[in-house]
């Protein structure tokens, strides 16, 4: 009995297998996007309130799982602010923790759109593409309107 409110408690410090997408943002991406996402105007993107909105098209939804795997260099426009920057890939973190942080961040000032580990899985089954490159495509989705 005591053995098993021990691992309980355990269970709820150490957090359980599924990955949490606040701890991921808050330990891998904040520092850069600052804490919930909100952004440096020209110098790192706002996060809450646009992920949703590009999540919610499957062209927009890929695009992000992309980013994120590939990373992100060069010329954007975002919140109408000219950026230019560079983000790193951060393919080492594993499919669920990409998938977790892409939900979160949608979920934020925006209804949530699930991510599954499995559609990050397809992401990195495909062929690495420069950080240039995803500008490149982000340009295509930003003439679309899907990416605002
Ligand atoms: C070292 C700083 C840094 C860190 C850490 C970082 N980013 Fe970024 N991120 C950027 C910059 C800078 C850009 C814009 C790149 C450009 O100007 O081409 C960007 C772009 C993005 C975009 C695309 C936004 C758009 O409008 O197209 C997403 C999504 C994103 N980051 C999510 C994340 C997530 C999630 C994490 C954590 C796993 C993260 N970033 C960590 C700096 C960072």
């Amino acid at each position: 009995m005591r053995a098993i409110l021990v691992a309980a408690m355990l269970a709820a410090t150490m957090g359980t297998a599924a990955a949490d997408g606040a701890q991921v943002y808050d330990s891998s991406c904040a520092f850069c996007h600052q804490s919930g996402g909100v952004g440096v105007p020209g110098q790192f993107p706002r996060l809450a309130g646009r992920v949703g909105v590009i999540a919610s098209k499957p062209e927009g939804k890929a695009f992000l799982s992309k980013v994120l795997l590939n990373g992100m260099s060069g010329r954007i426009v975002a919140d109408g602010e000219p950026v230019l920057g560079i983000m790193p890939p951060f393919d080492t973190l594993s499919d669920d923790d990409i998938a977790a942080v892409l939900t979160y961040l949608s979920g934020l000032d925006h209804a949530p759109v699930t991510f599954t580990a499995r559609e990050v899985g397809e992401a990195r089954a495909q062929p690495r593409i420069s950080p240039t490159e995803i500008v490149t495509q982000r340009a295509a989705l930003s003439d679309r309107k899907i990416v605002p």
